[in-house]
């Protein structure tokens, strides 16, 4: 039974020891209390204290004085409690996790600063092994969204995910708007709208006819304004920022960071489950925004 006792290294190990001699203290005093008793139980002795007060039923206590032995080990406990937490084995010395926190830290900071001004291929490449590994399998390898298990990328971050997201309203980024209505206009102007967004408010800038901007402008500030700002850019976050819409900053700074509780189903918040880091982010939608949702033919 007490074969764990071989295993600790008594030598080096302080802690172990000071552990080791309390648990000896301790099952010492306790059977020399419990025998104790058992003695006095035995030879049916009364203690000779005088008897409390209070009694149940005609069944008294004695006032007897904390058994000697009991009350110097409580005290012990206490000392070495505070030493154990301040010297000992203080909460913020050396622990397993600790190290590990700080070796993926130190990893972490060395690995930003190497890509932290990586070019467009570097950042495409990354972000290709990335999106196999973390995305692929609810997006599909070619971004499709498999029949509408996620989000089919090429239909997203250009004119027509804008004119999806007017037909289908959009949920679940948890802006303080709260969720964007379905139908707000009609299809004919969701696509002067998405034009006017892709060509002016998106930081794209994809180049559209003058006049169907124009259209699209006014559309944008009868219907959108009110949420989206005049600008765009989401009234300082009450409703995302369609400045960075359709660039890969919309996917790392939103999408990533927020996660999307949609109408099709869930995806987790890459910044809560610490899976990827920001320049993982970046590449991840650099990718996307260059093979998927916004095709360069
Ligand atoms: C009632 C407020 C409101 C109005 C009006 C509104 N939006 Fe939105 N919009 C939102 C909110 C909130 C979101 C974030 C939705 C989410 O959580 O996914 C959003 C998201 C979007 C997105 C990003 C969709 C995505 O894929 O994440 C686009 C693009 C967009 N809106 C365009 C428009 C356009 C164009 C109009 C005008 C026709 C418009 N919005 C009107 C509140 C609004
Ligand atoms: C667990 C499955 C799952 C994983 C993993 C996943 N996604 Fe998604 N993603 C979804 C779903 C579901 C939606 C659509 C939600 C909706 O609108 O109903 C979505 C939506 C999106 C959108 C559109 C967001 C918007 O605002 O409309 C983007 C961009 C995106 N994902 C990128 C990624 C990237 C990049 C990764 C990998 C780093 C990833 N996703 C991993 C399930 C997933």
């Amino acid at each position: 039974m007490l074969g764990f006792l071989g295993k600790i290294d008594f030598g080096s190990d302080l802690v172990a020891l000071l552990g080791g001699l309390g648990f000896f203290v301790v099952v010492v005093a306790t059977a020399y209390v419990a025998g104790l008793y058992m003695k006095k139980m035995k030879e049916k002795s009364t203690s000779g204290a005088p008897l409390a007060e209070e009694n149940w039923d005609g069944i008294g206590e004695y006032k007897n004085d904390v058994p000697t032995g009991w009350f110097v080990v409580y005290f012990i406990l206490i000392v070495w409690a505070g030493w154990y937490w301040l010297a000992g084995y203080p909460l913020n010395a050396y622990s397993q996790i600790g190290e590990y926190n700080d070796e993926v830290r130190a990893h972490n900071s060395k690995f930003e600063a190497k890509y932290s001004n990586a070019d467009h291929a570097t950042l495409k490449a990354m972000g290709e092994s990335i999106f196999l590994a973390q995305c692929a399998q609810c997006h599909g390898q070619t971004g499709d969204g498999m029949n509408g298990k996620a989000a089919d990328l090429s239909k997203w971050g250009n004119e027509e995910g804008i004119m999806a997201t007017i037909k289908n309203g959009a949920k679940g980024l948890g802006f303080p708007m709260g969720e964007m209505p379905a139908g707000l206009v009609d299809e004919a102007t969701a696509k002067k709208i998405a034009t006017y967004v892709m060509a002016e408010v998106s930081t794209a800038k994809k180049a559209g006819d003058a006049a169907v901007v124009a259209e699209g402008k006014a559309a944008f500030a009868a219907s959108c304004a009110s949420c989206h700002g005049e600008d765009g850019k989401g009234m300082n976050g009450m409703a995302p920022d369609l400045s960075t819409y359709g660039t890969p900053k919309f996917i790392a700074e939103t999408v990533l960071v927020k996660g999307k509780k949609g109408h099709i189903g869930n995806m987790p918040s890459f910044e809560k489950s610490g899976l990827l880091n920001k320049t993982q982010f970046v590449a991840v939608a650099t990718y996307i925004n260059s093979e998927m949702s916004n095709p360069k033919k």
